[in-house]
């Protein structure tokens, strides 16, 4: 049996609908959303990403403030403008595109940006919120996993659910958001024993590792689901995930393909966080 494809593309158009719909019927005399994206330096695939970020705020109908900045800003310069902003009435989001370039401090930059204003869900007080168990915006990509499964109407609560990949972006946050969804989580990493062992365990299975086609059809039970989270760029230019897609889809019951899987739905819940400090600003 062939498993069911997962369309993260048609998922996120109706949730973007319904966020401009939110939009277009705000209370009279309120103001648009704002999202200010900030990007230092001309790194290509920052460039596509600032793009359709952009391009989501047009559809649910936001205003965008881009800052395009030279990859010599200063640290100063970049925190003075956060601090401007953080300030900015208008501006209900605030997303520096990482990476930095590398004088600049990542985490002093995180740590910058309100956490009222913070809607990638990275600043310590997010992520704090985020294992207490209380409301926080969540990192978008691990979100939009969630927000998936629930779309699919895919059961979590008492599911083992294996994350391969322990990053601060997709993987530690991912296994606070199932556990939120009462799953019974394992993380897998480089140093993990018997990997392939541990991944068979998993009703659901969550790919966040960058490396092609690593998740193979032995490594997957009869009738898991499969989530993609890799976005892996191949010699012939070509992207693809983690997972063997053409194999792995005989044997599970759902996956999301790569392209058009999760990549649609982590911009789309950054609309959904950008609306939600919208709302709690009006
Ligand atoms: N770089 C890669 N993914 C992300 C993301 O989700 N947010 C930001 N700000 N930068 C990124």
């Amino acid at each position: 049996m062939s498993a069911k494809i997962i369309d993260g593309k048609k998922i996120s158009e109706i949730l973007r609908t319904e966020t401009a719909e939110a939009v277009k019927n705000r209370p009279e005399g309120t103001r648009k959303p704002g999202l200010a994206v900030i990007i230092v330096g001309d790194d290509p695939a920052s460039k596509i990403y600032v793009n359709n970020k952009k391009k989501a705020c047009e559809i649910c109908g936001f205003n965008s403030y881009e800052y395009a900045m030279p990859a010599d800003t200063s640290e100063k310069e970049l925190l003075s403008l956060i601090d401007r902003l953080n300030n900015t009435t208008e501006v209900d989001g605030i997303l520096c595109q990482l990476p930095l370039p590398s004088h600049i401090d990542e985490n002093k930059v995180i740590d910058a940006i309100s956490p009222e204003k913070d809607v990638d869900g990275f600043s310590p007080v997010n992520t704090g919120n985020l294992l207490a168990g209380k409301p926080c915006f969540a990192p978008c990509t691990p979100a939009g996993v969630v927000e998936m499964l629930k779309f699919e109407g895919i059961e979590t609560a008492g599911k083992h659910c294996v994350i391969v990949g322990r990053s601060n972006i997709v993987g530690k946050p991912a296994a606070l958001l199932m556990l939120r969804e009462n799953a019974t989580v394992t993380i897998c990493h480089s140093r993990t024993e018997n990997l392939p062992e541990q991944v068979k365990k998993a009703d659901i299975v969550i790919a966040a590792i960058g490396k092609a086609n690593f998740i193979t059809e032995d490594m997957i039970k009869e009738g898991a689901v499969v989530i993609d989270v890799g976005i892996n760029r191949l010699p012939d230019g070509k992207v693809t995930g983690d997972v063997d897609f053409e194999k792995v889809k005989e044997k599970a019951a759902a996956i999301t393909p790569v392209p058009g899987g999760v990549g649609p739905m982590t911009i789309t819940m950054l609309m959904k966080n950008t609306l939600e400090a919208w709302k709690r600003n009006l």
